[in-house]
């Protein structure tokens, strides 16, 4: 993760139009922690990551950016959302558990890292005892004829093993018989998953039996993998690496808090300021324990993200409220926007449709005439009924090209025209009508 400001901006771009406050900003959010990892202990202490509100209405970005993000980075990253936790002490999810979540996704991409370093020795080791199993070894005190010919024999089937001409034959293999208890819902009070740990620990040790099992080499190949990464990888560094990431590059996208602001209205929810109030001390810095161990969440960097129709961010009890010291307003998507989402992004929404009917054999082609119009009744649309921003760009050409998706199968080899007149054909009588519009866009 050393990319620059400029260069997270630039990749985004090539996904997101517009919206670049919230672009330079997170861009920033993210370069600071790389920065900050660099730093003494010392200074890292006293670095806090500077959390983020993105405010602005639906379908403009915000999930948006940070699904682009997540992917972009070798940093742990969730996405939650805020709505669906309860408070402490009643049924459903508490918001520790985005605490656990984060940790196993930093479990997930630190066994991967290492795993790539140490690739080379997992798959030398699954040769090694496949070969075993292909050619038994020497007897002792065999002839010097007979250890020349093995040689080569063991040459001859490596070199055809690694080739993978011999993936269809079958042979018998041998596997530790592992009685395991996969728990893995997050969201189980802590005791338990530190439970279903140590009961795997126990099972794994009282278990010294194998199994044998007749499979094809391919499939051996994958089982042998599995084991002897298991038995290569250092779980106990995995571990110390995972926690620590997840601490100090952690990052947790927290989608709709508006949901979960308050204010003073008359239906005042107190479940809602219970959840604000659960996760202050988190925002804040506190010490979640899971089953990896205790996580220091002080310099977890959050990212609210919230549409504020209903609510304002004031409405949010104040203490939450100034642990998110940056906020970017994301502005709403005009008609220019939406023709930009259709015709400059990386795999937008036409590029998706031409894919997915060329498995038919159609060719699909859009005409600009054509994209303009579905910017342009996507926007009429949203002024006539609810704005849902790019999202009306799905459900609008989802109508279009309905028929066209429908019959693909008998116009294989065709190639289909979508031109302005057909857009206009298909969508005018609708998007006219403001209750087929509301119902049916
Ligand atoms: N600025 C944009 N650039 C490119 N595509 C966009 C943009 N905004 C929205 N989209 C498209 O619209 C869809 C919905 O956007 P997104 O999920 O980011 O909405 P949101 O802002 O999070 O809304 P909500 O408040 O409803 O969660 C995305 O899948 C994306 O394809
Ligand atoms: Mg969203």
């Amino acid at each position: 993760m050393n990319m620059t400001p400029k260069e997270i901006v630039n990749y985004l771009d090539d996904y997101i139009i517009g919206q670049n406050d919230a672009k330079k900003t997170i861009a920033l959010a993210l370069r600071n922690r790389y920065r900050r990892m660099r730093l003494s202990d010392e200074l890292q202490e006293e670095i806090m990551p500077k959390n983020i509100l993105m405010i602005g209405s639906t379908g403009i970005g915000k999930t948006e950016i940070a699904r682009r993000m997540a992917k972009m980075m070798d940093l742990p990253f969730v996405k939650v959302e805020a709505s669906k936790y309860t408070e402490v002490g009643f049924v459903g999810r508490d918001v520790e558990s985005m605490i656990r979540d984060l940790v196993y996704e930093s479990m997930n991409l630190v066994t991967k890292e290492f795993e790539t370093k140490i690739q080379e020795d997992i798959d030398a080791e699954v040769i090694r005892q496949i070969m075993e199993i292909l050619v038994p070894s020497l007897p002792q005190g065999a002839t010097d004829n007979a250890r020349e010919s093995f040689i080569k024999t063991y040459n001859i089937m490596e070199t055809k093993l690694l080739s993978g001409s011999m993936d269809d034959k079958k042979i018998t293999i041998e596997l530790p018989k592992r009685t395991h208890v996969e728990i893995i819902d997050s969201n189980l009070p802590m005791d338990m998953s530190a439970m279903s740990e140590s009961l795997n620990n126990m099972l794994g040790k009282m278990n010294k039996d194998t199994i044998k099992k007749e499979v094809t080499i391919e499939v051996a190949k994958k089982l042998l993998r599995s084991e002897a990464s298991e038995n290569l990888l250092d779980q106990e560094a995995i571990k110390t690496e995972a926690v620590k990431r997840a601490q100090n590059g952690g990052i947790i996208f927290l989608d709709e808090i508006d949901k979960i602001a308050t204010g003073n209205s008359k239906n005042q929810d107190p479940s809602k300021e219970g959840v604000q109030r659960d996760l202050l001390p988190i925002v804040e810095g506190s010490n979640v324990q899971t089953k990896y161990g205790q996580i220091k969440t002080d310099h977890i960097l959050f990212i609210a993200a919230g549409a504020f129709h209903v609510s304002k961010p004031s409405d949010l009890i104040p203490e939450l409220q100034g642990r998110f010291p940056l906020r970017v307003e994301l502005n709403p998507l005009d008609e220019d926007d939406l023709y930009q989402i259709l015709t400059n992004t990386k795999n937008s929404l036409l590029r998706q449709y031409e894919a997915l009917l060329s498995v038919e054999g159609v060719t699909l082609q859009f005409e600009d005439d054509a994209v303009r119009a579905f910017a342009a009744l996507s926007v009429n649309a949203n002024e006539k009924t609810e704005d849902i921003g790019a999202r009306r760009l799905h459900t609008v050409i989802e109508r279009v090209l309905e028929d066209i998706s429908f019959d693909a199968d008998e116009k294989s080899g065709e190639t289909i025209i979508v031109t302005k007149n057909l857009v206009h054909e298909k969508l005018d009588s609708l998007v006219e009508n403001e209750d087929t519009a509301r119902y049916i866009l």
